[in-house]
């Protein structure tokens, strides 16, 4: 049965990458949340999307420039009522103790490198034991590699924006497990042939209907969605 993984939690309905989204989504009977990671200025590993919080908060500037403290006092939920901070990493992978959930973190460090981010990353997940329900990603696939070097147990699978070529020898040879391409970019046929050659296959970002219906046809590993509740009233038809 194709996994359904939740795009920075139960994002079409809460505020993206926050503790609701990540609840909602695990309430909604997700098998897994997918969440992005940068660091503070004084190297917190938080979630959140963009480099700069001003869209999705209301405060303004880097990440990279903010103190985790001074980060902690925004507010994601700028539609008003309860306050609802940026979440420090650590929170995420506690609260993952009290469920079976499954995470996908992807390191956010296309742009800044973030250094000693991935070393940062992997100290959490072996702290709170969750080793094996964590899949690491990125669009820097020097980091999949480094964070593979360092932590060989923890699946990693790179990103992709654009088409490939034979992804599942470029996965082999870079120790990938999974591949996450955009899903407008990836034909069934190569889907099924990176399967066959043993990589999980979780597409991103898949909102509509015929483009689940076509993912849990040829009973793709996974598909990441904005909407885990519509997704899974689709699945059940399978
Ligand atoms: O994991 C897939 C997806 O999250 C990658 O794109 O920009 O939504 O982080 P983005
Ligand atoms: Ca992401």
């Amino acid at each position: 049965m194709t996994q359904i993984f939740a795009h920075r939690g139960y994002s079409s309905a809460y505020p993206e990458n926050t503790m609701s989204a990540f609840v909602a989504a695990e309430k909604a009977g997700a098998d897994g949340i997918e969440l992005d990671v940068q660091l503070t200025k004084d190297g917190e590993v938080v979630v959140i999307h963009d480099e700069k919080v001003d869209r999705t908060t209301n405060g303004i500037g880097f990440v990279k420039d903010l103190f985790y403290k001074e980060l902690r006092q925004l507010n994601t939920n700028k539609k008003g009522g309860r306050k609802e901070p940026i979440p420090a990493l650590k929170e995420v992978l506690e609260w993952m103790s009290s469920n079976q959930l499954i995470c996908n973190i992807e390191f956010k460090n296309n742009r800044f490198p973030y250094d000693g981010m991935e070393e940062k990353v992997i100290h959490l997940v072996r702290k709170f034991h969750l080793d094996n329900r964590i899949i690491f990603s990125s669009f820097n696939h020097y980091s999949i590699v480094h964070s593979y070097r360092l932590a060989p147990e923890i699946e990693t699978a790179p990103l992709f924006l654009e088409g490939i070529f034979m992804p599942w020898v470029y996965c082999q040879s870079i120790r990938a497990k999974g591949l996450h391409p955009k899903h407008t970019t990836i034909s069934d046929q190569i889907i099924q042939k990176t399967m066959e050659n043993g990589i999980a296959v979780r597409p991103y970002t898949v909102n509509q209907e015929k483009d689940m219906h076509r993912l849990f046809n040829i009973k793709c590993t996974s598909i990441i969605t904005d909407d885990p509740v519509k997704a899974i009233k689709i699945r059940n038809q399978y």
